[in-house]
């Protein structure tokens, strides 16, 4: 594993982080195993929320880091009533102190390494949470030693071309955010991340294989081809044969379609990619792309050229 400076944080991330989103609640012993795994691949930063399955990931986390203070946790307070990008804007600074107060319980931590607003779906409710209380709540936990680092993230499939970071990041008010990047959405490549780069911003990247579905994103190539073919369907692509070529994705072998993903983030200027999997043998699979140059100018080249006109996320 390498490891990456995030940003202005100063941490010295993992390049690979693991995503803790989901499987605690199902199957708290696997959850329990699989982070495990994760810290044996030499991954040092885990992406959580408040929200995951109601607590659940947090308080398996808390339990499965006992002992290991040096693992970097991030966690998230979402301001909103759903998880749509449709969801109403309930951020409140109550509720957000109270929230980073049951993470740090949940976590079993004196304080949370990197606290973020979860899923800033528009411009207007990003405008609502910098002048209602939240923003500075969220500062006031900073100040306290509650939280080391604040920050926010996007809500991709509202916001496929990062209106909301790319008004949040001149600010300057954020440590920390976090940001699709994936083959099939490679807009921050060119919005987000230069601005971050001039923030000193640490980048956080989710959804690397775009929140894979077994049918649908960067787990395999009928799962790859089917998301092209969603794509297509919207007319996000431009209406050529070789999108419903079944040897599409060739050129990425030897290379796995996950393996090609994550080799795909890791070639941008980010601090760490978050991973989601729910087995050891995936954590070790993935853990195999930290390995510069992670992919050639020829297939990062094609994958722009094929899907870098893309400009909405769909699962
Ligand atoms: N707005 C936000 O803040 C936001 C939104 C979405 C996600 N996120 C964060 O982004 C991170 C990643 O998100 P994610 O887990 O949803 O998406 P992801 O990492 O793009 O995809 C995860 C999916 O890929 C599968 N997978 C992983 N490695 C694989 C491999 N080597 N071979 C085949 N399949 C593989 C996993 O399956 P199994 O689980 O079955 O192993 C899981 O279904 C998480 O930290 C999450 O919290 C944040």
């Amino acid at each position: 594993m390498r490891y990456r400076k995030l940003g202005r944080t100063g941490l010295s991330v993992s390049e690979l982080g693991y995503g803790a989103a989901r499987g605690a609640a199902a199957d708290r012993a696997g959850f329990l195993t699989t982070v495990h795994a994760a810290l044996d691949a030499g991954m040092n930063f885990i992406d959580t929320a408040a929200g995951y399955e109601d607590g659940a990931c947090e308080r398996a986390l808390g339990e499965a880091l006992q002992g290991r203070d040096a693992v970097i946790v991030e966690t998230k307070y979402r301001p909103y009533d759903g998880w749509g990008g449709d969801a109403a804007y309930t951020g409140s600074p109550a509720r957000l102190t109270a929230s980073a107060e049951a993470s740090l319980r949940n976590l079993r931590r004196d304080r949370l390494d990197i606290l973020l607003g979860h899923g800033m779906r528009t411009v207007e409710s990003f405008d609502r949470f910098m002048n209602d209380g939240c923003y500075e709540a969220m500062v006031r936990l900073r100040d306290q030693g509650k939280v080391r680092f604040i920050g926010i993230s996007e809500l991709s499939e509202a916001d496929g071309t990062h209106e909301v970071l790319q008004h949040a990041l001149p600010g300057g008010a954020f440590d920390v955010v976090m940001l699709t990047l994936n083959f099939l959405l490679q807009t921050a490549a060119d919005t987000v991340l230069p601005l971050c780069a001039k923030q000193n911003t640490g980048t956080v990247v989710m959804m690397p294989l775009n929140q894979a579905s077994k049918t649908s994103g960067l787990v395999n190539v009928p799962a790859a081809l089917e998301c092209v073919r969603r794509h297509a369907v919207q007319g996000h692509l431009p209406d050529e044969p070789h999108y419903t070529d079944p040897h599409l994705f060739d050129f990425l072998e030897p290379y796995s379609v996950p393996a090609a993903a994550l080799r795909f983030v890791l070639a941008h200027p980010i601090g760490t990619c978050c991973v989601g999997a729910r087995s050891p043998e995936r954590i070790r699979a993935n853990a195999a792309a930290s390995d510069p140059p992670y992919l050639d100018a020829g297939r990062l080249e094609r994958l722009r050229t094929l899907f870098g006109g893309i400009r909405s996320q769909v699962r």
